[in-house]
């Protein structure tokens, strides 16, 4: 591993620009009334995605759709994980004919970054995969001009979507994650509501919990972090690692799943501005390989990331301090714990991986702007070295 100039020269990185201008309402879902009414294109059609299953009859859904009730609403459902390119593009035909001039979202990070997708694309001639295909890959996106506002509304603790400008969609045919991501692309306003996630099953609240985490402590040591995301880095990690377990065993508690959607925002605020590194970049095959759940995929190598990355971190005594421990090696310990207490197992061979299948996944881990922003230079030797260590 060849160790990054830039920041290993611990404390050069002590200036940096911040920027996110989501406008974030932590109240209950009512408030869209009054978010509708400041947006300048004044909406009068309104594309509602959401999860889908019991949505329209929940408290929030009845709540969300009487808020609604003064606009003309077209509900979409995705009853999907993992939105595929042929998703977005079965998604775009099916509201293509209605014209609408606002999304709101609310769901989990599929739900939200389909919002941001079908916003982005809103009114573009697009009429196969393989033209979305090619939106997606060229940008074509940034230069439409009718992209239209959307609304972001997590319903579960871990995605950061609501205030990040880029979407995930992969591309099962070519073995590929892709992604959508523009400036543009900011939610309007995101509105947390806790009480939206206390209905979250275990072990979405934890992957989803862990995800969180991965980004915060990503976006801490990214090669992109400064003085205002590494508050929030810090702040997230505190939250999530102190409330961890006590939700999972408590998830009724609203202000357990208060702690732990702030945890998530602010790890969502931290890596707006940062993205993620090298655990996010080994996450995308072990999914697409092995079928592993997203935050399950990203936390499974932070430790052994973090170890190489130690002498890299800025601060690394903080970051060490906000999990409350004093070692890379008890972080491992913690983590695997928390897979543990949520039904997971933190080796690989248990998701079948075998090690053809390493190399696979090693040969796909480098993804561009996420492998090359972790502080320490990667090599596929120490890919495997750290999947291997994990098997
Ligand atoms: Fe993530």
């Amino acid at each position: 591993m060849k160790q990054n100039k830039e920041t290993n020269k611990k404390g050069t990185n002590i200036m940096g620009n911040y920027f996110n201008p989501v406008k974030i309402k932590i109240d209950t879902i009512d408030v869209i009334e009054d978010i509708l009414s400041t947006l300048h294109s004044q909406p009068r059609k309104i594309l509602l995605l959401h999860r889908g299953g019991d949505f329209s009859e929940s408290d929030a859904g009845q709540g969300l759709f009487k808020s609604l009730g003064d606009f003309e609403v077209k509900p979409l459902e995705v009853n999907i994980s993992n939105p595929d390119v042929e998703d977005l593009f079965h998604f775009y035909k099916q509201i293509e004919s209605f014209d609408y001039q606002c999304i709101v979202g609310i769901g989990g990070g599929s739900v939200l970054d389909l919002s941001k997708s079908l916003a982005a694309i809103k009114g573009m001639e697009i009429d196969s995969i393989s033209t979305l295909r090619s939106v997606i890959k060229q940008k074509l996106y940034i230069k439409n001009k009718k992209f239209v506002p959307w609304i972001g509304i997590p319903t579960t603790s871990g995605t950061g979507s609501e205030v990040t400008c880029w979407a995930t969609i992969w591309d099962r045919a070519n073995g590929v994650k892709m992604s959508v991501d523009s400036e543009h692309l900011y939610a309007h306003t995101a509105i947390v509501d806790p009480a939206l996630t206390t209905s979250l099953p275990k072990r979405l609240t934890a992957s989803t919990a862990l995800d969180a985490l991965c980004h915060a402590t990503e976006a801490y040591w990214s090669k992109s972090s400064n003085e205002i995301s590494r508050i929030y880095s810090l702040e997230a990690i505190k939250r999530i690692v102190k409330n961890f377990e006590k939700v999972l065993n408590q998830p009724n508690d609203i202000l357990l799943r208060k702690e732990i959607a702030l945890g998530s925002l602010y790890a969502g605020l931290a890596f707006s501005n940062t993205r993620t590194t090298a655990c996010h970049s080994i996450s995308y095959p072990l999914t697409l390989e092995l079928g592993m759940v997203h935050g399950i995929a990203a936390s499974i190598t932070l430790a052994k990331v973090m170890e190489i990355n130690f002498d890299s971190i800025i601060e690394n005594d903080k970051l060490l301090d906000a999990f409350g421990v004093s070692s890379c090696s008890e972080i491992q310990e913690l983590i695997e714990h928390f897979h543990e207490q949520s039904g997971f197992s933190s080796k690989l061979r248990d998701y079948g991986a075998n090690e053809e299948i390493i190399e696979t996944i090693t040969s796909k881990a480098f993804t561009k702007g996420r492998m090359d922003n972790n502080p320490v230079a990667l090599t596929k030797e120490d890919v495997v070295q750290i999947l291997r260590s994990i098997y």
